[in-house]
This record gives C-alpha cells, structure tokens and sequence, in this order.
C-alpha cells in the first residue's frame, strides 16, 4: 500500500519507504520455505506503517507497532486481526511492551526504516535524530539501530529488508557484530532500490530480503565475503574482487602538505558515491586527497572507471571500485591519456608515455564487466 499521509520531509526523517506488495510477498514465501512450523509463531512488524506484513500473513497470530500514531490508526482499519502498539521500538522495547513472554516462538518481519542521519544527501531536510533511541543500540543508521532492537527481543527467525551494505561495509558490519553475533543468514534475494516508489531518484542500490537464523555460530565477515548473491532477476554476483584501496589512500591524510605542483583528487567512497561525486580537482579542501604521483595511473583508473559505471548492474553500487591490476598495468599509459584529455591541466603536472588506442580501455571494461 502506498503511503498517503505524511509530506516528503516527513517521510524522510521517519524513513517511510513503504514496502512494494510483491517484496512483501516474496519475504512471506521466504519464510514459509525456511521455517518448519512457521504457524506456529508470533509474527512482530516493529515498524509496521499500515500493515502490509501483517495483513499478508493471514490467518496466523500477528504484532504490529509504529511510532507513528496516523499510520497505526490506518493499520487497525486496514487490517483489523492484528494487535497494535503506537510505540518507539528503538527505546525500551522489550517483549514485555507488547505483552509477550520469553518462552513465546517469535519471527520479527517488516522493513525497518533506513536513513543515514550523517550522510550528507538530503541532509538539508533530515532531522540530525528522529526518535529517541536507546545507548546501547544507537547507531548512525535507523535501520542498524532496527537490526540491534530485534537482537534484543531474541526472536527465533529475522525476516527483513535491507540495504546490502549494512552487511557487506565493513564498518557497518561492524556496528551490527552484536547482531551477526546470534543471528546467520539462511536465504536471501538482492533487489534494486528503484522498484521502490519515491526512492532512489538517481542509480539504485542493493536491497537484501534477507532470512536471519538464531544461532551459536558467529556470522563472520569472512561469511560474508565468501558469499554467493543472487538477485530477484536470477543473476549472482559476490564480493571477490581486487579493490581499488589496494593500491592507492581513498580518503585525505592530515600529514601531506600541500605545495605547488601537487595534484588533487576527489574522496573515494563506494561506486555509487563516485558516480554522483568529481574525481581530479584544482582546489584544496576538506575532500581532497593529494596523491602520490607515482601512483597517478591507479587515480586515471578511478577517474575512467566513472565514465564507464553506467554499464555496471546495480548491485556492485556500495561496492569499492574494483580492478583486475596485471591487466591494467599492461595498459596504464592509455588510462593516463584518457584522464589528461579529460583534465587537460594535469597535463603538465606529470609525466608519461601517450597512447590513445581507447579501445583497449573499452575492451579491458568489457572483460572486468563479465560483459
Ligand atoms: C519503511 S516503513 C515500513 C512500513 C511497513 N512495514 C511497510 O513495509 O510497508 C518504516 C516505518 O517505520 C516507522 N518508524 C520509524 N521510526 C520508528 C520507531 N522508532 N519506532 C517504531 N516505528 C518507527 C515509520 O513510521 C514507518 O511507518
């Protein structure tokens, strides 16, 4: 069901992308196949906008909570079987809040809200902290802070949807350790951010329908890496790449001195970031990384490798840029060339051999591509 009644800043600051039907289905048949007995449990929605989860999963016993009163009340209209809480699920929650006990089997589904409160887009309309959220799970993410809130309920399956970089950024795994600690991933299914309505105006990023288990083996990140993706369109990707941070600093050091004849580029963050951000810039700031000049080749790289993120699938966007190294040193100099008729001006900052056989630029992105 579409959301209807907040404004667009509204739906920011609360993270109310409501969940598309067919998602909302899928996630269901998920479950079905991967639990036995799945009638005989709870189900919690802790973030259940109108209802969609909850509705869908008639006739079994429902749980359904939102801080937003508006949506609660159009939930209880929407559909009548199941109880509900107009609550903050992010501030002493507990089983006890919605008159559960430990002993009760519980699957927590839904689609939690996920807003980065730090990043910078749509910072001019986000509220630094839309709720109040408890210490121990407060995170710079809605949705992180979601995922540590299930972890304290100890519900025996997590059936949820998720930006897929809450699991493959290592920093944000990180944040979840707690979560990974309890809870394996059983099954899952990757899809675009775009078929989401109002979302992702620009290119999409993965989402994971994700199938979490309770269990006593630690989820590790070396799990993650060594996983195989596979998407709503039935292709498979993973993570085994060699990454760009291999070879060159993404992010500014407070040590490098600037002085004149430097040559400055534009932080590196994930494939998506790139695409939107710029690459060699002529002004110092906050962003600029001045790069080490013997390593200008692997900088071309990045700059070119933008001009070609248009043909990568949706999946790789929260990934590093990515690089196959001994096929791209044998044709440095023709990156090098391609980034100086780009940015005429690095021209005489540094040097090299020119070569201007761009097909061969072409032909390694189709090989890297898997085109
Ligand atoms: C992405 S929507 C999902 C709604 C619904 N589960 C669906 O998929 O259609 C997120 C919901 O989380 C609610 N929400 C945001 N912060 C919350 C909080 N701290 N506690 C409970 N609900 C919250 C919002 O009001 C919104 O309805």
């Amino acid at each position: 069901m579409v959301q209807q009644h907040l404004s667009y800043k509204e739906m920011t600051d609360f993270g109310c992308f409501y969940t598309p039907q067919k998602f909302v289905d899928k996630l269901i048949e998920m479950v079905k196949t991967n639990v036995d007995g799945y009638a005989e449990y709870t189900y919690l929605d802790s973030s259940c906008g109108y209802g969609a989860f909850l509705k869908s999963l008639y006739p079994l016993r429902t749980i359904g909570c939102d801080i937003d009163e508006k949506a609660i009340e159009k939930a209880e209209k929407f559909y009548p079987n199941s109880k509900y809480y107009n609550l903050n699920a992010l501030s002493g929650f507990t089983r006890d809040s919605i008159n559960l006990n430990d002993s009760d089997k519980l699957i927590i589904i839904g689609n939690p809200p996920y807003n980065d409160t730090t990043s910078r887009v749509k910072n001019d309309i986000k509220k630094a902290e839309p709720c109040v959220i408890d210490d121990d799970i407060k995170t710079r993410d809605l949705g992180i802070s979601f995922l540590l809130s299930y972890n304290k309920l100890k519900p025996d399956y997590i059936a949820v949807l998720h930006p897929l970089s809450y699991m493959i950024k290592k920093a944000n795994y990180d944040l979840l350790k707690p979560f990974y600690n309890n809870y394996t991933l059983i099954d899952h299914c990757i899809v675009n951010s775009q078929e989401f309505s109002m979302t992702s105006k620009s290119k999409g990023f993965p989402i994971i329908l994700a199938i979490y288990k309770k269990s006593k083996n630690v989820f590790k990140y070396s799990d993650v890496l060594g996983l195989n993706f596979i998407t709503s369109d039935n292709k498979s990707f993973n993570l085994k790449h060699d990454y760009i941070r291999n070879y060159i600093s993404k992010y500014p050091s407070k040590y490098k001195k600037y002085t004149d004849g430097d040559v400055l580029f534009f932080t590196m963050r994930d494939i998506n970031a790139l695409n939107r951000s710029r690459t060699f810039i002529e002004e110092l700031s906050d962003n600029s990384i001045i790069i080490d000049k013997n390593k200008i080749a692997y900088y071309c790289y990045v700059d070119v490798f933008k001009d070609h993120i248009d043909k990568l699938p949706y999946y790789y966007g929260n990934c590093d840029v990515f690089i196959n190294n001994s096929d791209f040193l044998r044709i440095k100099d023709v990156f090098i060339t391609k980034s100086v008729q780009k940015h005429p001006w690095l021209k005489s900052k540094i040097s090299y051999n020119e070569n201007t056989d761009f097909d061969l630029i072409d032909n390694y992105f189709k090989k890297l591509f898997q085109m």
